[in-house]
């Protein structure tokens, strides 16, 4: 008994926090700048992905990182990172940050966290962030070889370390970053021009597979 009025709180807690989620991505695809904010961050990365879903770090995020852009991936950049993304996007909350008008126009609603929140969030971020790859650990990133991953794969952030996946896991991967880098409108040339560098897939999926997880 108990634990079905445990289970119902859950639910609806679970709900609220959909129904915020929705009426937040609404708001800012009703603006006029919709249109730039939607392509801020691909969609797909669903509250229900983030890592300890019921923790505050994990509440926190969906309250405040969803109020402009869709909702970002914690194992996106590296721990060394997150700090200063976050602070860019708290000094934005509270009306101080760059792109101003754009910003302002978007703040009716928009909340700021306080400065413990802002703590608890980067500490979330932190702890669930992308391990960097070790580049002296693998000496074929600077040759040839690993041109094609290192420079596709560290437009957006730290280039990840292969072994987060097994050979047979990373393509899937990489053909959701491809989705991403046309989304984000960070496209390496797909179709030869001189003097552009070209997106060339086999050689990233190539590179991973040789230092993936065994
Ligand atoms: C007031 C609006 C606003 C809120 C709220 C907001 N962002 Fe952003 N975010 C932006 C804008 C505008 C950009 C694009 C410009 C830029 O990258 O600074 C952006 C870009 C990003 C990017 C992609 C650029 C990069 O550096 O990787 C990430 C990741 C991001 N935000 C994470 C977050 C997180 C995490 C939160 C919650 C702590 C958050 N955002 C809350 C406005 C916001
Ligand atoms: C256009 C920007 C962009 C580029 C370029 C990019 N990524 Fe990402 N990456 C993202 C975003 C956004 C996320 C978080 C959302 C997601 O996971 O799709 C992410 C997350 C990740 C993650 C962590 C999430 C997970 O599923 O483990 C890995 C690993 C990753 N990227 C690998 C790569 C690789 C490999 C490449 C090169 C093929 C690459 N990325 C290129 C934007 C990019």
């Amino acid at each position: 008994m108990r634990c079905n009025l445990f289970l119902a709180f859950f639910l609806i807690a679970l709900n609220t926090q959909a129904n915020e989620t929705d009426a937040a991505r609404k708001r800012w695809a009703q603006s006029p700048h919709g249109p730039f904010l939607e392509r801020i961050l691909p969609p797909g990365f669903e509250p229900e992905l983030l890592p300890e879903p019921g923790s505050r770090g994990a509440q926190l995020t969906l309250r405040y990182c969803v109020q402009c852009h869709n909702l970002a991936n914690p194992a996106m950049h590296a721990a060394a990172r997150w700090p200063a993304v976050v602070e860019r996007m708290v000094l934005r909350m509270e009306g101080r940050g760059n792109m101003g008008k754009l910003m302002h126009e978007m703040m009716a609603g928009v909340v700021a966290p306080e400065p413990q929140e802002t703590k608890a969030l980067i500490a979330y971020l932190r702890k669930h962030a992308q391990r960097p790859l070790d580049a002296k650990k693998i000496p074929e990133l600077n040759t040839a070889a690993g041109e094609s991953f290192r420079v596709a794969c560290n437009q957006c952030h730290a280039l990840p370390d292969p072994r987060r996946y097994t050979a047979k896991e990373w393509p899937a991967v990489v053909a959701r970053m491809q989705k991403n880098m046309l989304w984000m409108n960070r496209v390496v040339a797909s179709k030869p021009l001189p003097g552009e560098l070209q997106l060339k897939i086999e050689d990233i999926n190539a590179f991973l597979v040789r230092h993936a997880r065994k």
